[in-house]
């Protein structure tokens, strides 16, 4: 449909085809021609210096929705939402750590650690908004097809709001920490053979056909939700906008909510320079770096194979939202293999930091982007760590206890008599640990 009076606060466009479609509309794709929609606000009847005030005041903000750093933005995230469910989410923090400048060889390499998160990962921000509309609409059940983060914080969320909660995940490869999650939160967990791609397909099918509401970030209320990791970096740096900000990217779902909040922030007047965002892949499941490499003339799909499980996808879903996040902000696409993502992940881990495999995409793409010359070492960069170390156990354990040859960072666990003989040989033994 299309508005012909005074513009509600928020309402649904096709990206594709221009068609409108209401606020509460519960369909996950354009009803026209399918297409991915986007939400648009009407901009803010504050003015940015208004909102700014607004935003500092609620920072810090002891309980109930204000102390989300999610719904402190709510202007510009969903205004019409009343009750929302919230943990709250969001509010972590902005870290900088030597080490890392001098392994990714940027000046002052910040990192927006989105572990630090309820369930440990940046799809709570997400999950906070998509589940608040689900109630909003009146939905009993939500589903989700997912490599393991989405599905634990929907399984959370759901489980806070009373709702049934459906979720599709690969029967081999999701990590141990995001299956466990799932089933503790007591989500009805479905072990699909096939891979992410298959999980979509299927959710996506079943939604439509079962009548449940689909939670995937597809649904474009999850990328309202998602802005905030770059409005609260923007609030963190009193909106001072960094030169660059970096992020994994998988089925393109947070590349997206990056490019409309820098979109937003811009034309609302809240930052007044464009940050470039560099969006980072594995080089086993790069469909997006390959069609950037090409200028974007064409979409590609491949068989996604990395350690990185999170980001083990063939077929982004948010392709055509990214594509217009890359060329807004002049952005990049870089890819990492396998290797040179547990060196950053390793370099992450030691730093006393810690994040998932796929998180240290981020950094590797930073030192990537020094020795490529695209990055002055004096620029700053912010980059986006988007899970907790413990999310991934089972990569951690082998990496550490069972790769052979033993890999340069392994730090084996030694097994002892109960003697304090015993430790006293090992200390004899040890040799130095450098910080
Ligand atoms: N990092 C982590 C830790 C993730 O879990 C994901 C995606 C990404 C990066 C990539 O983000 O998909 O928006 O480009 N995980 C999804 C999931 C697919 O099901 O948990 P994206």
């Amino acid at each position: 449909m299309r508005f012909e009076t005074e513009r509600p606060a928020s309402w649904q466009t096709c990206l594709a085809c221009g068609h409108e479609m209401t606020e509460t509309d519960p369909h996950p794709r354009c009803r026209s021609c399918g297409g991915l929609l986007e939400i648009r606000h009407r901009a803010p009847d504050l003015t940015p210096a208004e909102l700014l005030r607004r935003f500092t005041e609620r920072r810090g903000h002891g309980s109930g929705a204000t102390a989300s750093g999610v719904w402190r933005f709510r202007e510009v995230v969903l205004p019409s939402a009343e009750t929302v469910i919230s943990h709250p989410e969001g509010n972590t923090p902005l870290l900088h750590r030597p080490s890392l400048d001098r392994w990714t060889g940027a000046g002052n390499l910040l990192l927006k650690h989105e572990g630090h998160n309820p369930t440990g990962s940046f799809k709570d921000r997400g999950m906070t908004v998509g589940v608040t509309q689900a109630r909003r609409i009146g939905a009993t059940a939500v589903a989700c097809a997912s490599t393991g983060n989405t599905s634990a914080s929907l399984a959370a969320y759901a489980s806070q709001a009373g709702m049934a909660a459906l979720v599709l995940v690969p029967a081999e490869g999701i990590a141990l920490g995001k299956l466990a999650q799932s089933l503790a939160y007591g989500a009805r967990t479905l072990l699909v053979r096939g891979d992410f791609d298959d999980c979509l397909r299927l959710a996506e099918e079943a939604s439509a056909k079962l009548g449940v509401y689909l939670l995937n970030s597809i649904n474009p209320f999850r990328l309202e939700g998602q802005k905030t990791i770059v409005l609260e970096l923007l609030q963190q740096l009193f909106w001072q906008a960094p030169d660059w900000i970096v992020l994994p990217a998988g089925n393109l779902g947070n590349t997206s909510a990056f490019g409309k909040a820098l979109r937003e922030a811009r034309e609302w007047g809240l930052i007044s320079s464009m940050p470039r965002l560099a969006a980072v892949q594995a080089a086993g499941a790069a469909p997006f770096a390959r069609s950037f490499d090409e200028g974007f003339t064409r979409r590609h799909t491949v068989k996604a194979d990395t350690v990185a499980t999170a980001i083990r996808i063939g077929d982004p879903a948010s392709y055509d939202r990214a594509v217009r996040a890359i060329r807004e902000t002049d952005g990049v696409v870089l890819t990492a293999d396998d290797a040179e993502l547990l060196d950053a992940k390793a370099a992450v881990d030691a730093s006393g930091v810690g994040c998932e495999p796929a998180s240290a995409a981020s950094v590797a793409g930073v030192r990537q982007l020094i020795r490529r010359g695209l990055m002055d070492p004096a620029q700053q960069a912010v980059a986006v760590l988007t899970g907790h170390i413990l999310k991934d156990p089972g990569i951690l354990l082998r990496y550490h206890r069972e790769t052979e040859p033993r890999p340069a960072g392994a730090n084996r666990p030694v097994e002892i008599d109960a003697t304090l003989g015993s430790i006293e040989a090992v200390l004899r033994a040890a040799t130095p640990v450098s910080p």
